[in-house]
């Protein structure tokens, strides 16, 4: 995927990058990180230090100083003082978004490969209304593979809200409306009344088998800055 299809995902003021780069993709782990993540297979350590990897570059980008990113008692990244962040990981693929915290509360990434969401699967993670609509949708109205795509835009909305919130909602806590490559999530629950807005709009997008979702929960001077572009 290039990068700019990747970045097209968010608003101004994120930064993303992927382990396209081999320095990233065989990037070993930060030794400030090993002791987090040292009971781990190898597969997964070095899926950790691919997407600590892209989160440092990615910082660096923003202007950031780049040390270990630890964890929080949410097993997210924690991430230093200024900047917020998300990482996702699927086969092949691995990227990281972050910003500063004067511009985006919380932001939330999900890369999924295609084929591995089913229906049923999909069933235990959407509301009834979610799969009426989706039900209902046409050929056109979305790239194939609504599971896969609404999964995406699912947990990029999850992990930006428990970013905000310090809480990991359920599925169920939010519904997904999805519009070609753009998704409107609203916020169901009045568990997430403290985040205080109804909706979140995200993107989503499909090359290949790799679906990428992502959304930003802007403050006000990020979406001053933004001059309201979603
Ligand atoms: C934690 C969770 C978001 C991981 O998602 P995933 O698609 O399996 O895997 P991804 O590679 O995309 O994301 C993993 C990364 O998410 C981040 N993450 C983990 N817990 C997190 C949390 N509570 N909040 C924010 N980010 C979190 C971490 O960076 C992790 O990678 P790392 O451990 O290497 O740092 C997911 O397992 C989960 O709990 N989802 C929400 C609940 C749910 O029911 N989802 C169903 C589908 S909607």
């Amino acid at each position: 995927m290039r990068p700019d299809m990747l970045e097209a995902l968010f608003p101004p003021g994120v930064v993303a990058v992927s382990a396209d780069a081999a320095e990233l993709w065989d990037a070993a782990l930060h030794p400030g990180e090993v002791s987090t993540i040292a009971h781990a297979a190898a597969s997964r350590q070095r899926e950790f230090a691919v997407g600590r990897a892209c989160a440092r570059a990615a910082l660096a980008r923003l202007g950031l100083s780049a040390g270990p990113i630890p964890r929080t008692a949410l097993r997210a990244p924690a991430w230093p003082d200024g900047a917020t962040g998300s990482i996702t990981h699927c086969r092949g693929y691995c990227a990281a978004a972050v910003a500063r915290c004067e511009t985006v509360r919380a932001l939330g990434i999900d890369a999924e490969r295609t084929g591995r969401v089913t229906w049923a699967i999909l069933e235990r993670v959407t509301t009834e209304r979610e799969r009426e609509v989706l039900g209902t949708m046409l050929p056109g109205d979305a790239p194939q593979d609504w599971p896969t795509l609404v999964w995406c835009a699912k947990e990029s909305v999850l992990k930006c809200l428990a970013g905000a919130t310090d809480r990991m909602p359920g599925p169920r806590e939010i519904s997904i409306e999805l519009a070609r490559e753009r998704f409107t999530a609203r916020l169901l629950s009045a568990r997430l009344s403290g985040v205080g807005v109804a909706e979140l709009r995200g993107r989503v997008v499909r090359h290949g088998s790799l679906v990428l979702a992502g959304v930003a929960l802007p403050t006000a001077n990020g979406l001053a800055a933004a001059g309201a572009v979603t």
